[in-house]
């Protein structure tokens, strides 16, 4: 099983933060959001680590990680030239992957708990897609499960309209045909090539199962949630 980090974008929503810097540098807590990913990964047990940045910050990226010696892990960098999306970004690890089943992790998501668990999980069984849920207040703002019976049945990106409160949030893991199915997916209207395509692609083949998580989670996206994010971090939730 490997690790792959999704660290890339532009960071516009933080603009002018992330003017000169790349948003996963900026702080949360007391360490640059990105470092919170790779613990979660080295804590994991996954010692191959992929991290995927944009051609501007991969200098400072190498910079503030290195090779991942002061993890315990091993850390490969790839440059995804422009932003088209999470699963475009997640096509340049076929290579690093080796054929073994990925989990992926989005550098702007924070989780207080542990995901060692849900990896655990994937590694004894690595058939298919195994996504994060978790219940929020605003599903709008991300993808969104559409759930029959326990069964997700169709995961919506940002719908006005949502038919849970489920948001699928930014931790994914695959078997090796997400290689082949990304190649299938086409450009969504924001003309990106979307996680949610490629997650609707295993509902489709019957292959995506779920875990729900109940610890304490924000993206970092935008203003409100990086405040979010440090005001989670400086309260002990996670010690860095
Ligand atoms: C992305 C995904 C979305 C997911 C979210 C989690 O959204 O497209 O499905 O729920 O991450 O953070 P974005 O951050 O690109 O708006």
């Amino acid at each position: 099983m490997r690790g792959i980090i999704l660290a890339g974008g532009k960071g516009t929503r933080l603009f002018p933060l992330t003017k000169v810097t790349n948003k996963h540098l900026l702080p949360v807590g007391k360490e640059p959001m990105i470092f919170h990913c790779v613990r979660q990964m080295a804590g994991a047990g996954l010692t191959e680590v992929l991290v995927v940045t944009s051609t501007e910050h991969m200098g400072e990226i190498v910079s503030a990680l290195g090779s991942g010696r002061e993890f315990g892990i091993n850390l490969t960098y790839r440059v995804q030239e422009t932003a088209d999306g999470i699963a475009d970004a997640l096509a340049l690890g076929e290579t690093f992957s080796g054929g073994e089943p990925i989990a992926v992790l989005l550098g702007d998501n924070i989780f207080a708990q542990p995901l060692a668990p849900f990896i655990q999980r994937f590694r004894e069984a690595p058939d298919g897609a195994r996504i994060l849920l978790k219940r929020v207040a605003d599903p709008e703002r991300y993808g969104v499960a559409a759930l029959d019976e326990q069964q997700v049945i169709a995961i919506e990106e940002k719908p006005r309209a949502p038919k849970s409160d489920y948001a699928v949030i930014g931790f994914y893991q695959y078997d090796q045909s997400v290689w082949d199915i990304i190649r299938t997916i086409k450009p969504s209207p924001r003309g990106e090539l979307e996680i949610t395509s490629v997650n609707n692609a295993y509902i489709s083949q019957n292959r995506l199962s779920y875990d729900v998580y109940e610890g304490a989670w924000t993206d970092a996206g935008t203003f409100e949630s990086y405040y979010q994010a440090n005001q989670m971090m400086f309260g002990n939730l996670i010690k860095p």
